[in-house]
């Protein structure tokens, strides 16, 4: 199953495709974490997109684009697999279509107070691409799954989550109306507990 995970920055897309890689055996491609990996190598993409990353932009179409499809022509993605992060803009969507058939496109819908406490709380692991809240930590900065260090997201400062916001309204936001229109939008209540999240995702897809 080809699934693509949608909603606002915070909303749980990560938090959801790492549960959902597990149970239905099939890829999580974060475009987000293959930016981050290339921003901690230091890449030569990853030079040229640090500062985009860091104030809260988008990375050019173009270059997501390729980086994607090239991603999904790998062997694992040939029994499905779970975008976290793209499409992000009509294009990305179109292009999209063009060399990938999309089975369903989750929104996890999810009000703006709960993702700002989400948001500012959140620890992430640069090792496992794990992602935690502080209320779940205990206190400790130490990765529960893989015991790297955690840290806090550069693009999680208030004033780059402001601008993530922005664009995810201007730009990402039409992507609901797009898969609506081709009949394989799943608008999930993204509140509550992650398990609780978890679960409504679940019913819907076993339908
Ligand atoms: P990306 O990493 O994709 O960032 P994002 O879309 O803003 O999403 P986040 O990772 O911030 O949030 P999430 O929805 O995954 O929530 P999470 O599960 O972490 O992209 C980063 C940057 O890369 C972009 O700004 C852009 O520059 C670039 N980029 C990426 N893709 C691109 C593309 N296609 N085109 C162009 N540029 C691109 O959860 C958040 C917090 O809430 C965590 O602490 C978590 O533990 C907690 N939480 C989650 N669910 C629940 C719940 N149900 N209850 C309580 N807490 C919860």
């Amino acid at each position: 199953m080809n699934i693509i995970l949608l909603g606002a920055p915070g909303s749980g897309k990560g938090t959801m495709a790492q549960k959902l890689t597990g149970e239905l055996n099939i890829p999580q491609i974060s475009t987000g974490d293959i930016f981050r990996k290339n921003l901690k190598e230091e890449t030569p993409l990853g030079l040229q997109i640090k500062d985009i990353l860091n104030s809260g932009g988008l990375v050019p179409d173009e270059i997501t684009i390729e980086i994607v499809k090239n991603r999904l022509a790998e062997p694992d993605c040939a029994h499905g697999y779970i975008l976290d992060g793209f499409p992000r803009s009509i294009v990305q969507a179109k292009a999209l279509d063009g060399f990938q058939r999309v089975d369903c496109a989750i929104n996890l819908d999810v009000d703006k107070q709960t993702i700002v406490s989400r948001l500012s709380g959140r620890r992430f692991c640069p090792d496992c691409n794990g992602t935690f809240h502080v209320s779940a930590l205990g206190g400790s900065d130490t990765c529960p799954v893989c015991g790297g260090k955690l840290i806090t997201r550069k693009d999680d400062s208030e004033e780059t989550v402001l601008e993530r916001f922005r664009v995810y309204e201007t730009t990402t936001l039409p992507l609901i109306e797009y898969y609506k229109a081709q009949g394989k939008l799943i608008n999930i209540d993204g509140t509550g507990g992650v398990e609780a999240v978890y679960r409504r995702i679940l019913d819907v897809l076993r339908k």
